[in-house]
C-alpha cells in the first residue's frame, strides 16, 4: 500500500465496515465526522472567524492513536492526536512528518537512537526513517504532515488509523 495518495482517495464504507465503530459514521443521511468543515471561501462556504482551540478538540474524543483532521493549509494537514503505549515501526517514503507535543512526553524510536519530546517542543522525522512513537502516559499531540499520510506508512494492519476523519 501506498504512503501517499491523493486527497481524493478516502476510504470507502465497504473498506472500513468492519470491526470499526467509526463506520457507523459513514452515512449520507446526517452529517457526520466524515465532512470537512465549510471554513473557507474557498470550500464554499462562509469565513468562519473562530481560532481552533486544542484543548476543547481533545475533550471531543477519547480513543488513542486515531489523528483528527483539525485544519489544512494548502495540501498539509494538521491533526490532533493521543498516544500511549508502543506503536509499530514503519516510515514515510514520500513525506516528512512533524510531530509537536502539546501536553505529556513523547519518545521517538529510531533504529540507532530515539529523541525525547516534552510539551511545547517539536521534531520532524524525516522521510523514509524509520521511526517509532512511544509515550509512557499519554501524550496530546499535533501532527503536520501532507494529506493522505498514513499513520503506519506503508506497512498496513490494525494500526492503520482511518484517514480524513475531523474534529
Ligand atoms: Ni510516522
Amino acid at each position: 500500500m501506498a504512503s501517499f495518495s491523493p486527497a481524493s482517495n478516502l476510504p470507502t464504507p465497504s473498506s472500513r465496515s468492519k470491526g470499526s465503530s467509526i463506520a457507523t459514521g459513514w452515512s449520507k443521511s446526517r452529517r457526520t465526522v466524515w465532512q470537512k468543515p465549510t471554513s473557507k471561501p474557498s470550500d464554499g462556504g462562509a469565513m468562519d472567524y473562530r481560532a481552533i482551540n486544542f484543548q476543547q478538540k481533545f475533550g471531543l474524543f477519547n480513543e488513542q492513536w486515531q489523528p483528527k483532521v483539525v485544519a489544512e493549509m494548502n495540501d498539509y494537514q494538521f491533526k490532533i492526536v493521543k498516544l500511549q503505549g508502543d506503536f509499530i515501526w514503519h516510515d514515510h517514503k514520500d513525506t516528512d512528518e512533524t510531530f509537536i507535543v502539546l501536553e505529556g512526553r513523547l519518545r521517538i524510536d529510531f533504529r540507532d537512537g530515539c529523541v525525547h519530546v516534552s510539551a511545547g517542543e517539536m521534531f520532524v522525522v524525516p522521510k523514509a526513517v524509520e521511526h517509532k512513537p512511544y509515550a509512557e502516559h499519554e501524550v496530546k499531540l499535533l501532527l503536520i504532515e501532507p494529506r493522505g499520510v498514513l499513520n503506519t506508512g506503508h506497512e498496513g494492519g490494525e494500526r492503520t488509523a482511518v484517514n480524513d476523519v475531523w474534529v
